[in-house]
């Protein structure tokens, strides 16, 4: 099974909305486990201190090492990989979703303030992961979408619609514009190529469409794709749509 350890000072965040729809029946299920521990619990004085001045001087504080150390040696090495969140981390991207979601689990430390004394990544051999060029207030955040992407990749969380229309995003482009009912709302109707019936013409329009939103968009995903254009992340097979889906 799947299992989750947060190291964090708040782990009331979670689970937080992993506690919540597909994340959260799965867990109440038992298809995978999560578990927050909180850092202070190894915080050193009459304090519990966590942090402290940064060597060098400058503002801010930094997570000491010799905490987070005992912190991470009182989870049992498992073989699961442990993770630091950080904005200057290695991008996630869902290939690496893919294989963690496929593992063990993960054990994920989440700083925060000016960030963890470095000898700790090295000592503990820590993957720095980053969720993208910005900087949240801590490491919480970052650390739930980790979970929520490798989560929904489970077997058995998902349900058999969503899960057949995930695909690789690495190797993927864009997903195709979505419509539903009314056929007509403020004067805007639904693109005419949806309406024909005709399974062919729908799947060359949402393929062409993807390509088209995902050139304008990303093309850092076309330049990546070898080989052909990147398939949706959503494309279905012409075989999966049935009449009912019809308007
Ligand atoms: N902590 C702060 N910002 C972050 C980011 N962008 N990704 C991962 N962890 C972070």
């Amino acid at each position: 099974m799947f299992r989750a350890t947060l190291l964090t000072l708040f782990p009331e965040m979670f689970p937080g909305p992993l506690g919540f729809s597909l994340a959260g029946d799965a867990l109440k299920r038992e298809l995978w486990a999560l578990e927050a521990r909180d850092l202070r619990l190894h915080g050193l004085g009459r304090h519990r201190a966590v942090d402290d001045t940064p060597a060098g001087g400058g503002p801010g504080m930094v997570m000491r090492a010799d905490v987070l150390g005992h912190a991470l040696d009182a989870v049992p090495d498992d073989g699961r990989a442990r993770l630091l969140m950080s904005p200057r981390g290695r991008p996630l991207v869902q290939r690496q979703v893919r294989e963690w979601a496929a593992g063990p689990g993960l054990v994920v430390l989440c700083p925060r303030f000016e960030g963890v004394d470095e000898r700790i990544v090295e000592a503990r051999g820590l993957i720095e992961v980053s969720i993208g060029d910005y900087v949240l207030s801590g490491g919480e955040v970052a650390a739930l979408a980790v979970l929520d992407a490798c989560v929904r990749l489970i077997p058995g969380v998902m349900g058999r619609i969503e899960s057949g229309t995930s695909e690789s995003f690495e190797d993927g482009g864009l997903e195709y514009p979505q419509y539903t009912k009314p056929r007509e709302w403020e004067g805007r109707t639904i693109p005419e190529a949806l309406l024909c019936g005709d399974h062919a013409r729908i799947a060359r329009w949402r393929r062409e469409e993807g390509e088209r939103i995902t050139r304008e968009r990303r093309p850092d995903l076309v330049e990546k794709s070898a080989g052909g254009f990147p398939r949706s992340v959503n494309a279905l097979d012409e075989s999966s749509l049935t009449a009912k889906d019809e308007l």
